[in-house]
C-alpha cells in the first residue's frame, strides 16, 4: 500500500510511519529526514535548506518535488511507502499525482492526523531521537524502557533537532495552516482523505491507522 500521513508538526507522523515500517515492511519517505541528511552532508540542497528549516519555513516546491521524484525511482518500495512531510502545498500534491501516474504508481489512502495546536509545542520540545537508528522518543510521552538506552538498538547516544524549539514551532505551525492545510480539501474532493484522532495515545492512533489500512 502507498499512503500519505498528513498533519501538523508533532502530530505523530514519524512515530506512526516507523511503526508501519516495522509491522508491514512499508518504507517511510520523510522529506524532513532527507533534508536533514542533506544538511549534514553539506550538499547544495542542504546548504540552501538549512536556513529555511531553522526559520520554520518551507523549502521551495521545485526542490522538494525533485527529491521525491528521485526517491520514488529507488527499487525498495515493493511493500509500499508512507509519505511523511510530503506533499506540503497544493502544488506539491498536484505534482505528486502526476509523478505517480507517470511512474505507474497509485495512492491507497491519505490519512490526516488531527491534533490540537495546543498539544503540539509540548510534543515537539520534548522530542529526541536515537542518534544511531533514528528511533523517536519523548521526555514524557515515550520514554525508553531503560533510561538513556535505545529500546531498538541499545545505543546510548541521542540527538535533538535544531528546529524543535518553541519559537520555530510557532513558524512551523503558521506554515502548516497557511500552506499545508489547503491540501485537505484537495484530497477530500478526490475521496481519498480519512481522519484519525491524533490526540489519542500512541498505541490507539496505531490501531486507528491499522483499521483504515485493513
Ligand atoms: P519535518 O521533519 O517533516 O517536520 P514536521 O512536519 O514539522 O513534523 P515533525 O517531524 O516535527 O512531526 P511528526 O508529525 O513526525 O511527529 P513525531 O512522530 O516525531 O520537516 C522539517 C522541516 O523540513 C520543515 O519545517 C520544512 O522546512 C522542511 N520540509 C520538509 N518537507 C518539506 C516539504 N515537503 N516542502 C517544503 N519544506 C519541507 O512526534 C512528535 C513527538 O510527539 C515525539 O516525541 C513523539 O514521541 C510524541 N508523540 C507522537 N505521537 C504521540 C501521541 N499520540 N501522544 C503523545 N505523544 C506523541
Amino acid at each position: 500500500m502507498n499512503i500519505i500521513l498528513l498533519g501538523p508538526p508533532g502530530a505523530g507522523k514519524g512515530t506512526q510511519a516507523k511503526r508501519l515500517e516495522d509491522s508491514r515492511g512499508m518504507v517511510q519517505l520523510s522529506t524532513g529526514d532527507m533534508l536533514r541528511a542533506a544538511v549534514k552532508a553539506g550538499s547544495e540542497i542542504g546548504r540552501k535548506a538549512k536556513a529555511i528549516m531553522d526559520a520554520g519555513k518551507l523549502v521551495d516546491d521545485e526542490t522538494m518535488i525533485g527529491i521525491i521524484s528521485d526517491r520514488l525511482d529507488q527499487p525498495d518500495l515493493a511493500n509500499g511507502f508512507i509519505l511523511d512531510g510530503f506533499p506540503r502545498t497544493v502544488a506539491q500534491a498536484e505534482a505528486l499525482d502526476k509523478l505517480l501516474s507517470d511512474k505507474g504508481m497509485k495512492l491507497d489512502a491519505v490519512i490526516e492526523m488531527q491534533v490540537d495546536d495546543a498539544a503540539l509545542t509540548a510534543r515537539i520540545t520534548g522530542r529526541y531521537t536515537c542518534a544511531k537508528c533514528g528511533q523517536g522518543y519523548h521526555d514524557e510521552f515515550q520514554k525508553p524502557e531503560k533510561e538513556g538506552v535505545c529500546d531498538k538498538c541499545g545505543s546510548t547516544e541521542f540527538s535533538r533537532r535544531a528546529d524543535d524549539n518553541a519559537e520555530t514551532v510557532k513558524s512551523r505551525l503558521e506554515a502548516y495552516h497557511a500552506q499545508t492545510a489547503p491540501i485537505l480539501p484537495y484530497y477530500k474532493g478526490k475521496g481519498t482523505l480519512k481522519g484519525v484522532d491524533g490526540m489519542a495515545d500512541i498505541d490507539d492512533v496505531t490501531k486507528q491507522i491499522e483499521g483504515i489500512l485493513g
